[in-house]
């Protein structure tokens, strides 16, 4: 097929990729003249594993530009246009933005619009309004970091249509990775997408909040807990690591989207609101651990991405804290495998420890495995529960969720 993707962050350009190693043709459009240069010359715009050597072995199938009209005769145009939250509210700006486009390239055929851009429920019924063509909601479940692979081997394929034909073509172009497909309307395609996300986030602030009740503990360590509970299949053992908080592009947007939404509805979406006040606290209890350790002095924060196997700093934890420990006067360098800010000085690994009067470690890169060793003779925070407690020092360690 012949398939435009317009909006080519990490969602449009790991989709396109993908349906590129299927043989499909790929019209990949952004309104960032640099962006869609740098693909024409096969350099991908972000870091994320598998995605450059991709681009550059199914370059024959791509055709990038910022050209919306060369979307003319495609089978089907995938919206994959960021859905920021502003001021609370989700902004469906770009989304329509682009139906509006695409009604007047497309009005010669019958292309069919699929809406990936994670949108609040009734967004897909507007946009057929302006488009005027057959609109699916096809909503995306990876995570960054993994963004391929989750493409390629999705939990399940969701396909929200009004037009039977225009969800069996969809449904058709995700066959080959052999997920469940759920067939919905719109707008429960629209709502299980955030109903997922909001999910996650309360997993996550949940055991937090069970972290901060076993660091008041003697011999209490969360990580204990959230191994046995997770073995309880009604529970299950993944996002249940305790940590510094959520963040990325977005649980931080999509929880607060949801809630102000509900709102408007008339409902309280209490629970989903509490996770966002949890982790909004995170950052205060890594400061005061360590305030216990140090007044003032030299922090060096090992990770800058908002998870590890990601360059994205978007909504990072890792950064808000190092906003917050400039703030309160500590002297702060970084280091990242991937990620870079202008927030601190970033050095390498080596140097950022031995400036280090502590070392808190803000994402659970594979590279800070293993570093007790590294470590010793320095205050150290665990914020990601990635070393080992019997290998530290103990008057010198503290970690989230680790008791006395
Ligand atoms: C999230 C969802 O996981 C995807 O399913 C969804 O498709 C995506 O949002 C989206 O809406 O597009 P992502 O933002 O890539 O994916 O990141 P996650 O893996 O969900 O991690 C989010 C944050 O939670 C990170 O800061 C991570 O460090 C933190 N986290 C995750 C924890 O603190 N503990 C955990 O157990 C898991």
């Amino acid at each position: 097929m012949k398939i435009g993707i317009v909006g080519l962050g990490v969602v449009g350009l790991a989709t396109g990729v993908v349906l590129a190693e299927q043989g499909h043709k790929i019209i990949g459009v952004d309104i960032d003249q640099n962006k869609v240069k740098g693909l024409e010359c096969k350099r991908s715009p972000i870091y994320e594993p598998g995605l450059q050597e991709m681009l550059e072995r199914y370059f024959h199938n791509f055709t990038f530009t910022t050209d919306y009209g060369l979307l003319f005769n495609t089978d089907l145009v995938f919206i994959t246009v960021s859905t920021p939250t502003i001021d609370g509210k989700i902004y469906l700006g770009y989304v329509f933005d682009v139906a509006k486009r695409l009604r007047d390239i497309l009005k010669r055929n019958d292309t069919i619009v699929v809406i990936k851009s994670t949108v609040v429920p009734g967004t897909a019924r507007k946009v057929k309004e302006i488009v005027k063509n057959d609109v699916v909601s096809n909503p995306e479940f990876l995570r960054e970091g993994s963004a391929i692979l989750d493409t390629k081997n999705p939990d399940r394929i969701m396909i929200g249509s009004e037009n039977k034909e225009a969800g069996d073509l969809v449904e058709n172009l995700w066959k080959f990775t052999n997920a469940p497909v759920i067939r919905t309307t719109w707008e429960e395609a629209e709502m299980i997408k955030y109903a997922a996300n909001s999910f996650l986030a309360v997993k996550i602030s949940f055991i937090n909040e069970i972290a901060n009740v076993c660091e008041k503990l003697k011999d209490c360590d969360v990580t204990v807990i959230a191994k046995a509970i997770g073995m309880d299949e009604r529970i299950s053992p993944y996002f249940l690591n305790a940590g510094i908080g959520w963040g990325g592009s977005c649980l931080p947007k999509d929880t607060q989207a949801i809630v102000s939404f509900a709102r408007d509805l008339g409902e309280e979406l209490k629970i989903v609101e509490a996770a966002i006040r949890v982790n909004n606290e995170r950052i205060k209890r890594v400061v005061s651990m360590l305030k216990g350790f140090i007044k003032e002095g030299n922090v060096c924060v090992l990770g800058v991405a908002f998870k590890p196997n990601t360059d994205d700093t978007r909504e990072s934890v890792a950064l808000k804290l190092i906003k917050t420990l400039k703030s309160e006067g500590y002297k702060v360098v970084a280091y990242d495998p991937k990620a870079i800010t202008n927030e601190a000085r970033m050095v390498g690994l080596d140097e950022c420890i031995r400036i280090a009067d502590v070392v808190i470690i803000a994402t659970e890169w594979d590279e800070f495995k293993g570093l007790e060793e590294k470590l010793r003779g320095k205050y150290v925070i665990d914020g990601r529960r990635i070393l080992d407690p019997s290998k530290m020092e103990k008057e010198k360690f503290k970690a989230v969720g680790l008791g006395e």
